[in-house]
This record gives C-alpha cells, sequence and structure tokens, in this order.
C-alpha cells in the first residue's frame, strides 16, 4: 500500500498521510475504462442439479473429512485431476451443501485447472483482470485497520468475489502455487449459518431488503494501489439481502463487509446502524467459520452464493501465489418461499419424528389384528 496517492500528501501537522478526494487523486480522475458495463447474462443449468443426491461416484474414491459442522470439508485420497464429469457434478453439490471443500498435494497446472472448471460454467473475469482464464491472488502484510484511513476499499475483510455483479460468481476454486510455511490462511464462513444466527424478528427483516453491493471503493483502491485497470465503469447492483441458493433452496445473507455500503430501502443512518451490526455478525460467527492452512499444492473449491471469505492478514516474508478461477452465477433472487438450513433441518427432524410416530401406531395396530386372529372365538 505504499504506493498509494495519499502516501505522498504528508500532513505538516500530524505527519500521518492525508487522504485524498478520489476526484483530484490524478490516477483515478485520468483513468477511462476501455470496457463497457455488463448486462445480465443467463447461465446453463448449475452442475449440481445433475448430481446425484448422494454422491455415490464421488464418494467411492474420495474420503470425507467434515473440518467443522457448518462449512468446510478435506476431501482425501483423490485427485482432482481425475474425477471424471459424473465426480465433479458431485463435487459441485457438495460445495453448495459444505461451502468451501478443501485438497491437498493436487497434481493440477492452472491449464488443467482452467480446463477443469469450464465444467462449472463461463469463466468470470474480475474487472481488473488482463487474462480472461483466471487471476492471481497474493497474500496482505498490510495492517487493514490502518490501510482504510488512506482507500475507501476494505480490500482485507469478508466477500463474496466480486459480488457487486449483475452475474456474481457462483463457484471459485485457488489453487497454491507459491506459499508461506506460516501465515496466508484464508478463512470462510457460511452464509447459511449467518442468516440462522439471526432472531426471527431480524430474520423477517433483512428478508425484505436489498444491499448495496457496489465496486465503486475498490474501483478507486485498485487504480490508486495500481495505477492500472479497471477495465469496466463502477457499478452498483442491488441485490437481496437475502438469497434463495438455485441448488439448495436455502436462505443465505447476501451481506458482506467487502462490498456492501448500504440498503436501498433504508435511510442513510439506519443503514450505517445495520451495516456496523453486521460487521460484529460475521466477525462474531466462529461456529459458522473455518480457517484453512495452505501449503503449495492444496486447492479450496468454494460457493460464493452460500460463504463469504478472508485472507488472514500476517507478516510473513515468503511470497504467496495463488491461481484463482471462477464461474459466473445466477443473479441473485430471493422466494420468500425458501427456508433457512437450521429451519428445514428442525422441519426435517420434526417430519421424521412423525413419521416414525405414525409407523408405530400402524405396528401396534397391525401386532393388535394378528393377536385379534389368534384368539379363539
Ligand atoms: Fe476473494
Amino acid at each position: 500500500m505504499a504506493h498509494l496517492e495519499a502516501r505522498k500528501h504528508i500532513s505538516p501537522d500530524s505527519g500521518f498521510p492525508v487522504t485524498l478526494h478520489p476526484n483530484f487523486n490524478p490516477k483515478i480522475r485520468e483513468h477511462v475504462p476501455p470496457d463497457e458495463l455488463r448486462e445480465e447474462i443467463f447461465p446453463d443449468k448449475d452442475r449440481a442439479l445433475f448430481a446425484d443426491p448422494e454422491k455415490k461416484a464421488l464418494f467411492s474414491v474420495a474420503k470425507r473429512v467434515d473440518l467443522t459442522e457448518s462449512v468446510g470439508t478435506v476431501l482425501e485420497n483423490v485427485q482432482l485431476s481425475q474425477l471424471t464429469p459424473q465426480q465433479l457434478d458431485e463435487l459441485a453439490l457438495l460445495v453448495t451443501e459444505r461451502g468451501v471443500v478443501f485438497f491437498r498435494e493436487q497434481d493440477l497446472t492452472t491449464e488443467t485447472q482452467v480446463k477443469l472448471f469450464k465444467h462449472y460454467g463461463i469463466l468470470d473475469k474480475h474487472p481488473a483482470q488482463k487474462d480472461v482464464r483466471h487471476v492471481v491472488i497474493r497474500g496482505s502484510r498490510e495492517d487493514h485497520r490502518e490501510i482504510l484511513k488512506y482507500t475507501p476499499w476494505p480490500s482485507g475483510d469478508f466477500h463474496a468475489d466480486t459480488s457487486f455483479e449483475i452475474n456474481p460468481p457462483s463457484y471459485s476454486m485457488l489453487r497454491m502455487e507459491e506459499h508461506p510455511d506460516v501465515g496466508g490462511d484464508t478463512a470462510w464462513i457460511s452464509t447459511y449459518g449467518l442468516y440462522d444466527a439471526l432472531s426471527d424478528a431480524m430474520k423477517k427483516f433483512v428478508d425484505s431488503l436489498h444491499a448495496i453491493h457496489t465496486s465503486r471503493l475498490q474501483y478507486d483502491t485498485i487504480l490508486d494501489l495500481w495505477g492500472v485497470g479497471p477495465n469496466r465503469p463502477p457499478i452498483d447492483s442491488h441485490h437481496p439481502a437475502v438469497r434463495t441458493h438455485p441448488v439448495t433452496g436455502l436462505k443465505a445473507l447476501n451481506v458482506n463487509p467487502g462490498f456492501v455500503t448500504g440498503f436501498a430501502e433504508l435511510k442513510k443512518v439506519e443503514s450505517d446502524k445495520l451495516l456496523d451490526f453486521f460487521a460484529y455478525h460475521v466477525h462474531s460467527a466462529d461456529d459458522h467459520y473455518v480457517r484453512w492452512k495452505w501449503a503449495v499444492g492444496s486447492i479450496a473449491m468454494w460457493d460464493n452464493r452460500c460463504t463469504n471469505h478472508r485472507v488472514i492478514p500476517g507478516t510473513y516474508e515468503a511470497p504467496r501465489r495463488g491461481i484463482r478461477t471462477t464461474v459466473f452465477g445466477e443473479k441473485p433472487y430471493f422466494d420468500p418461499a425458501s427456508e433457512g438450513r437450521a429451519q428445514r433441518q428442525a422441519r426435517l427432524k420434526e417430519e421424521s419424528l412423525k413419521a416414525a410416530s405414525e409407523k408405530d401406531v400402524q405396528d401396534e395396530a397391525k401386532a393388535a389384528a394378528a393377536v385379534d386372529t389368534l384368539t379363539p372365538a
């Protein structure tokens, strides 16, 4: 962050950098994005919808280890490069359920990763991405608490990848090519879990809102910091604050501190206070959190529709370089008839208890009838 324009303008009074208005920051002011804004696209049916719900083909080779109750599973004894199309569909279904699935010691290359990920749809392109096929992800050695004073985008905070797009990504895959021995972990939070953790009254309220997902802040920061890109003008998308997952049919909180700046239906201070609450909510939800320690050759595949993630900043010196591929998802929508994950689990439990007790009644009736037929008249 040493390249930020603010670093060149030091207050003689405090000795700290002075924050420049973006319109007077030459790097931002003079940039003309070469591409147009995107229009909505309609991706093909999600591959997870083609999967066997029991995922028998995948689990015939892979050993499943769940890392927490709410989110994150490791698949062992498997090479992604060897999976069949049927197993890849089952993996997608597992990702929609568990939020993120991890692998170690994988033999994929950038080329084979790109080829594999095309199975899941049309590859997305980050607004600042030159190469259409993948984006290089690095680590964070900055104090994210400090840099927010000088540039507006909370780049170190929880987010769903480019959630400001009209069609935000569904699946992302990150494969680590270089990594320090310690530091640079990534954390994921289940947004099914974040929704479940709200009170019923709050759920009802948030169900009725649109969250303002913006690329404006990232736009300014990318230009200020890198002096290149973004390829497209900034965009605000008003997406439902609670979205329905198209595969699982579950409600997921669609508010993230990385890109959401307010709520369309609320007044400014109402919006700000609610954002404050959600910042607390995301950062206190360790019952819906998983933290992954990377090594070279490790891979994570996640679903941006039901998780947020962030890289944990550190002070490590060794380089960190990952290759990320993403595919376009559907435009987020809210189906009022959908249910939360905990609500569904409670309903299924109640239904199975009811079915079991009805079976008991039927069995007793049958047994009584059998006794009747045995009883001599
Ligand atoms: Fe990300």
